[in-house]
């Protein structure tokens, strides 16, 4: 049980893993700027979790939006939702005061930028919240005595793998600005982890590399909510599932794979808000290290296979059309797992029939996300 920092908590990723580690009895601050991330997300995972919305609600630290929630018999407050920028330092100290006296053990990193091709758009804006607002962290964190993170790195840092599965010794040589982001924040914590001296404590950090997250908690009340068109392949599918886009253009169907289309690692969210709890238990319970850990299932699917597998678990016709390949994209992405399955005796629970159920489910139940 331990009082920890979550930075975009209200995002897809994030609510998952509140969850998580509210189940795990863990009491939570959350601090989201809602730039793709919603209070609802939290006030279901709320729900879920049986605590209650405190009528202690309102600003922190002059002018700060805080949503608070605790369990029906208790006073003390298990979830604190502050609105705050990660590059904000004073937003940040906010977040480590709010439960009065008690600190905070440790961060799960999730705030950042996410769409490669966006990030190949507008760079600077990837820099600045995924670098400049990690750097910004780690120093608050530094001033609050705070020196134990999981951060959300990604499989983007391989770039085009040597081989696969990948192994985590493959070398770092991200091919975009979003992945080069990604490096920049491994980068920055391993000089971190190398900083501690004989009157300086260590760095407890893991750097988890996710391959490709997607489905939903198997209540339907929290899952993916994407801002406009998806550009992800399982968010795709739903929404053409449910008519609300025509078809799924498959891009490329000439790679070297089975059927001709991509093949990835689909990790599903719950399993994957496992793996932080996992790492977050072995960097609280073993002396200063920094960890660099793939979190994927080791099995690769290709987009065809996606498709066939939704269409016969959910009984719902999935349109696709083949298209030509995209610039940057690989024929296959599969993760060597066995790093945490070692380092942290976890490894994917969910198979691929789970991830499209509950991915369904999650879309009949919220066909317009959040703000349904
Ligand atoms: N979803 C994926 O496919 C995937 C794959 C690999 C790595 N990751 C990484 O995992 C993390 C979480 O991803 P996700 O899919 O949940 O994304 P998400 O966009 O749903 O969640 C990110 C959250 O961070 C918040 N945020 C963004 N900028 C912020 C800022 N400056 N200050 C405070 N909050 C801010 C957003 O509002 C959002 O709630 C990200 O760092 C992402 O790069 C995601």
């Amino acid at each position: 049980m331990a009082n920890l920092l979550i930075t975009g908590g209200a995002g897809y990723i994030g609510s998952h893993a509140c969850f998580t580690l509210l189940q795990q009895d863990h009491t939570l601050v959350v601090v989201d700027d809602f730039s793709n991330g919603s209070v609802d997300a939290l006030r279901a995972v709320a729900t879920l979790a049986g605590l209650q919305s405190e009528p202690r609600q309102g600003l922190v630290g002059g002018s700060n939006r805080c949503w608070r929630w605790r369990a029906p018999t208790s006073r003390r407050t298990r979830l604190s939702l502050i609105e705050g920028d990660i590059r904000r330092a004073q937003d940040l100290q906010i977040a480590f005061e709010v439960l009065d006296e008690e600190p905070i053990a440790a961060v799960l990193h999730f705030a950042g930028l996410k769409a490669v091709a966006e990030s190949v758009a507008k760079p600077l804006d990837y820099w600045d919240v995924n670098v400049s607002g990690s750097r910004q962290l780690f120093d608050v964190m530094a001033e609050n005595h705070c020196r134990t993170v999981v951060f959300s790195s990604s499989a983007t840092v391989y770039g085009m793998a040597e081989s696969v599965p990948i192994h985590e010794s493959q070398p770092v040589r991200p091919i975009n600005p979003y992945g080069q982001t990604k490096a920049a924040v491994e980068q920055m914590l391993q000089d971190l982890a190398a900083s501690a001296g004989p009157n300086e404590p260590g760095w407890r950090i893991a750097c988890l590399r996710y391959f490709n997250p997607v489905g939903a908690h198997e209540s339907g009340a929290i899952g993916e909510d994407p801002d406009g068109i998806p550009s992800n392949l399982l968010p795709l599918i739903c929404q053409v599932a449910s008519g609300q886009l025509e078809r799924l253009e498959v891009y490329g169907s000439d790679w070297p794979t089975t059927d001709g289309t991509g093949v990835r690692d689909y990790i599903h969210v719950m399993d994957l808000a496992e793996g932080h709890c996992a790492a977050l238990q072995t960097l609280l319970a073993e002396p200063p290290q920094m960890l660099t850990l793939n979190l994927g299932s080791g099995q690769g699917h290709s987009v065809l296979e996606m498709v066939k597998a939704f269409e016969r678990i959910n009984g719902v016709p999935v349109p696709y059309a083949l298209c030509q390949r995209r610039a940057g994209d690989s024929a296959v992405s599969v993760a060597d797992p066995r790093g945490a399955q070692g380092r942290l005796g976890w490894s994917t629970r969910r198979d691929l029939a789970t991830i499209c159920r509950d991915a369904w489910r999650w879309q009949q139940q919220n066909p317009l996300g959040y703000s349904n």
